[in-house]
């Protein structure tokens, strides 16, 4: 990641962040070891925090992995709140599913494995805010997926979305995680239904709200 803000300060937000738990700090050993891309402690904070403030009770989380970004988000959503969490991969979701009862969330939390796009247009109901973190070039088709399945005053976040800088030139031939970022950036933008914001923090984090 990187190639956004310069190094030192990217240290700098780096290194004043409070320590994590056990679980959380060995889920992000885990993550740097094995290369799981997580979204990591700062881009947490900002989900945690605006699922807080949004008072988001009942999340879909698009692309989980080892179910990193699920914890930070069932925590904020307290123990009445409920998390979707979804992958494609199965050895995904066990090792999540382990670190979920680790960390105490385990109830809060239902895990679906697939394709993350057609698990949440299966699961009946609206949501108050829906995190998509799926393959880049998928980007478009998440968002397609996303916008009927969002509440009005919903929150629909998205990482990676200046994707190294790469999102700011033009695409190299064939390099569809590119243009899957750049499609999504100039969608929100264009949207009707959305009020976007990036924020240029890690890898570039989208909050849209849903108007
Ligand atoms: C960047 S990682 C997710 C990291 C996680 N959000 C976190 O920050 O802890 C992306 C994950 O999405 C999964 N994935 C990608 N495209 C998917 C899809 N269409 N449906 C389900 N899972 C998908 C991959 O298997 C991978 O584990």
């Amino acid at each position: 990641m990187g190639g956004i803000t310069v190094p030192e300060v990217e240290d700098y937000l780096y290194d004043m962040l409070p320590p994590r738990d056990e679980v959380l700090t060995e889920m992000e050993a885990d993550a740097a070891k094995n290369d799981y891309a997580i979204v990591g402690p700062a881009v947490a904070r900002v989900l945690y925090q605006l699922a807080v403030i949004s008072r988001a009770k009942k999340v879909f989380e698009m692309g989980s992995a080892i179910g990193y970004s699920t914890i930070w988000l069932a925590r904020a959503a307290g123990p009445k709140g409920k998390v979707f969490y979804t992958d494609g991969d199965p050895k995904n979701a066990q090792r999540a599913q382990s670190y979920f009862r680790r960390a105490g969330v385990a109830r809060r939390i239902e895990v679906k494995i697939g394709d993350a796009m057609e698990l949440l247009k299966k699961t009946p109901g609206t949501f108050d805010m829906i995190f998509n973190d799926v393959d880049k070039g998928q980007y478009p088709a998440a968002l397609r997926a996303a916008l009927p399945k969002l509440r009005r005053g919903g929150l629909l976040i998205t990482d990676n979305t200046i994707w190294s800088g790469k999102a700011a030139r033009p695409a190299a031939e064939g390099d569809n995680h590119t243009r899957g970022v750049q499609a999504f950036n100039r969608l929100v933008y264009e949207s009707k239904q959305l009020y976007p914001v990036l924020i240029p923090l890690r890898d570039g984090v989208t909050v849209c709200r849903k108007l």
